[in-house]
């Protein structure tokens, strides 16, 4: 397709009618299921006689206005534009639509027997027409007519009724009192095992929860359930939020494109963010299912109850949610890893979308395919602007923005406009400088200088934000800094400055040089800072921040300072022996948080060193890598040993503390397997002695990482042990796909003719795919291509079955731009032979950006 189908944020127009009410009933059969719609409607804007219905691969049968066959309508590939309509009338639409063919998962669809729907971005369209945007909000009611062999029939909002028809069919009704946009609509329909608990709001009510899970696994949802009751009350605590509606439903299926979608009471979430247990789960895993399902409960009130205008508006409920289920994890574990976590987010993920051809602020002016603006940048930096006000505010000042917001907008689609004016009006500030955040894209780079003066230093900032590939030009942010400032024998200043120009000076008394600063403490603003520190003030730093972000920071300072100077010299630095005690200190006696103490002693990632340079050095990065791990490994062999050897395991159970032990040990682990002395017995003695998943898995990955000669034997024999449960057969998958030596293409050949492979299923191929070309630096990149071509030929092949499970994959090769020119050319000629092919909206948006 080359139409340009852009849209404009600026274009935006109100509907010309809206809708009151929809009464949807569904005949569900896999081929030929019927919908029929029958909607209120009402002029909105004067004079406007004349609608636009969305409508994709819909089959239409009948259409009437008020009852009379309605012919005045001109009907479209994506839609019908209905004439001659009066102020007020009926709308009668029936259509058919196949959900066994979907493969696009995208509307409605059956994974694995089960019907479900996917409505948001814009997937109402392909269940019948209908004004799909999201400022179209109607009371909705579902009716459901389906054989007896699928017990439940699911929609949004409560049951109404439940009759047997006279066919031995069932019709199930739902009602929805709350108004809301067609996105989030939802249907489920199957036989599941159901999982049941209840909720107390706070002002008495009783809400049932309940889990929808495949047969067999009710088990496994119980810490699902359990993590929405903690984040229940948690948004009751902190914002004063409850729940609305009588029942709050969750049902797990396995076909999904995302990670889980809040449609109104009735979430559908990935199986893989829903099901855990030792066996199954690792501690990862159970982060992230808590961190989803509040996430998705967090929308009830931060996308349902107040909704986006139009999708240019997505980080309106977005950003706010992941910062609001980032405080959440927070809250429930430790605040520093948490924010650890984002941090690598940001700086990885993120900086590369901004230097790579889909640059786009977190409030976009420009979409083609909305499916393509679900992203890091949307999402995660979106949070980070959020993040920025509620330091800006501080907690009770962000705390009373929130209330005002839902003070005067409960029930409305809005625009992020109207937050960041909620947050003003009710802090009586202005924040007209801080909301250039939403506009600009691109990274903002911070650097500073101190000096002394008269009476104490001054420190000079500056900052500059490098153009993108969407926008040339580009202003001064305001930044929040959070700074403290060392002078080494115990004294420290700290608070937070607002920096807002190119440049700007600020003065602190009471100070002399020598000064060592920390300037971005707890990562308060989403920029890139240099500061010309000395080795022993980054050590220092990594000891004596009060920040514990900070001190992890000036640790990965130190590295990404040494292996830039190894590339630069060609040769590897050495290891400044100061950084030697501190490692050596901290592998003796770690500190008490022993997650903290993990990641002390972990060095950054290939992706974090990468984003600092503009020509991407790849095998210098991963030697300097390779080596400096090596030298540590043996350089603290006995020491690695001890460490491991004091941190024995309890029986499993997922809190912050046996989590934290569980990750240091399995970092001394993956240190003690680089080294030939390391007995075997030692790694096979955690693998088959050990409880649960974490410990089984990290043995597997350390195996991998260090290319150990037994690594393919023992995922050969995890994939025998576990590969029947579709969760683990995933994990084996990414393991393999990881694998950084030659052999892992035909592994990967191999892996797609196991029977549980599936091109269909996203997560069967993500796991492979997404993994190859995101975790696997040294294979993807191999210097031949091979690693280009081999995601090139599996996009295309997913493309056509699941474009945005195909427009995903394909990111890795979209900043070939960042590399060496012939590395380049080989990236680029993978793209250009895919786009010989005739692709999807959403890959044809990214090629024609990356490669134009
Ligand atoms: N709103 C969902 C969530 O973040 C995600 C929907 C993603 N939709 C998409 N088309 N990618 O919780
Ligand atoms: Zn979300």
């Amino acid at each position: 397709m080359s139409v340009n189908t852009a849209k404009n944020r600026l274009d935006y127009q109100p509907p010309a009618y809206v809708i009151s009410q929809v009464e949807l009933e569904f005949e569900l059969l896999p081929s030929k299921t019927r919908v029929l719609a029958v909607s209120q409607l009402r002029r909105a804007e004067a004079g406007a006689t004349s609608l636009w219905l969305d409508g994709q691969e819909l089959q239409l049968i009948s259409l009437t206005v008020n009852g009379k066959d309605w012919t005045t309508y001109e009907q479209r590939p994506d839609g019908i534009l209905l004439r001659d309509l009066p102020e007020q009338f009926e709308l009668c639409i029936r259509t058919e639509i196949n959900p066994a063919a979907n493969t696009a998962l995208e509307g409605l669809y059956l994974s694995n027997g089960a019907y479900c729907t996917q409505c948001e971005a814009e997937g109402f369209r392909r269940i019948t027409f209908y004004p799909d945007r999201p400022d179209v909000m109607a009371v909705f009611t579902t009716h459901i007519i389906a054989d007896a062999n699928l017990p439940f029939l699911l929609s949004n909002g409560n049951l109404i009724a439940r009759h047997q028809l006279a066919d031995g069919r069932v019709r199930v009704s739902w009602h929805d009192p709350f108004p809301k946009p067609c996105y989030l609509f939802a249907l489920v329909a199957g036989d599941f095992d159901e999982l049941t608990g209840s909720y107390i709001t706070k002002s008495g009510r009783n809400v049932a929860l309940k889990f929808y899970v495949d047969k067999g696994q009710q088990q496994q949802a119980q810490f699902a359930l359990e993590s929405l009751q903690r984040a229940m009350k948690f948004d009751e605590d902190v914002y004063g939020l409850e729940y609305d509606l009588d029942i709050y439903m969750v049902v797990a299926v396995d076909f999904f494109n995302m990670g889980a979608m809040e449609n109104k009471g009735l979430n559908v979430f990935n199986s893989k963010f829903v099901l855990a247990d030792a066996q199954t789960a690792t501690d990862t895993d159970y982060f992230n299912i808590e961190s989803i399902i509040a996430h998705e409960y967090f929308h009830n009130w931060t996308g349902n109850r107040v909704t986006c205008r139009d999708w240019f508006q997505l980080s309106l409920k977005e950003g706010l949610t992941v910062f609001r289920d980032q405080q959440f994890s927070a809250a429930m574990g430790s605040a520093t890893l948490c924010r650890i976590d984002a941090i690598k987010t940001i700086r990885t993920a993120q900086f590369a979308e901004d230097a790579g051809p889909m640059a786009h602020p977190i409030r976009p002016d420009v979409v083609e395919e909305m499916n393509n603006f679900y992203t890091v940048t949307v999402y995660d930096k979106g949070a980070e602007v959020i993040r920025m006000q509620h330091t800006l505010l501080g907690a009770a000042g962000f705390r009373c923005g929130m209330d005002l917001y839902f003070q005067r907008h409960d029930g409305q689609a809005v625009t992020c406009d109207d937050f960041v004016q909620a947050m003003q009006d009710a802090n009586q500030t202005d924040l007209s400088a801080f909301k250039r955040w939403y506009s600009q894209s691109g990274t903002p780079e911070l650097s500073a200088i101190l000096e002394n003066t008269a009476t104490g230093v001054r420190l000079t900032l500056r900052q500059q934000t490098a153009p993108t590939k969407d926008q040339a030009d580009k202003h001064p942010l305001l930044l929040p800094l959070r700074y403290e400032l060392h002078d080494g024998k115990g004294q420290i200043q700290s608070g937070l400055l607002q920096f807002a120009s190119a440049e700007q000076s600020f003065e602190f008394t009471d100070l002399q040089l020598p000064v060592i600063p920390v300037l971005l403490a707890d990562f308060s603003a989403p920029v890139k800072f240099s500061y010309a520190w000395q080795t022993d003030e980054l050590l220092y730093l990594s000891q004596h921040a009060q920040d514990g972000v900070a001190r992890w920071d000036a640790m990965q300072q130190l590295w990404s300072d040494l292996v830039r100077r190894s590339v630069r010299d060609g040769q590897l630095a050495a290891i400044p022996s100061g950084l030697l005690d501190v490692l050596g200190q901290l592998i003796r006696s770690p500190l008490t948080d022993l997650a903290f103490s993990a990641e002390l002693l972990t060095l950054p990632g290939f992706d974090t060193l990468a984003e600092q340079y503009e020509q991407i050095p790849v095998e210098m990065i991963l030697d300097a890598l390779e080596s400096y791990q090596q030298q540590l490994a043996t350089l603290f062999n006995a020491d690695w040993l001890d460490l491991y050897q004091r941190l024995a395991p309890a029986p499993y159970r997922y809190s912050e503390e046996q989590t934290g032990l569980r990750a240091l040990r399995n970092t001394a682990l993956r240190y003690l397997l680089r080294v030939t002395e390391t007995p075997d017995s030692l790694w096979q003695q955690q693998y088959t002695g050990s409880d649960n998943m974490t410990d089984k898995l990290a043995v597997l990955q350390a195996l991998v990482r260090a290319a150990h000669p037994q690594a393919q034997q023992m995922l050969q024999q995890f994939y025998l042990q576990y590969g029947h449960n579709v969760q683990l057969f995933d994990k084996h998958s990414a393991l393999l796909a990881s694998l950084g030596t030659p052999q892992v293409f035909a592994l990967l050949d191999q892996a797609e003719q196991l029977a549980q492979f599936d091109w269909k299923n996203p997560n069967r191929v993500r796991a492979l795919y997404a993994v190859f070309g995101q975790q696997n630096p040294a294979m993807f990149h191999q210097a031949d291509g091979a690693g280009y071509q081999r995601l090139a030929s599996v996009i295309g092949k997913a493309d056509v079955i699941n474009p945005q499970l195909a427009s995903r994959l394909v990111t890795p090769l979209l900043s070939f731009k960042r590399f060496a020119p012939a590395r380049a050319a080989l990236m680029q000629q993978a793209l250009s032979q895919l786009q010989q092919q005739g692709l999807s909206p959403d890959l044809t948006e990214k090629l024609n950006k990356a490669l134009h």
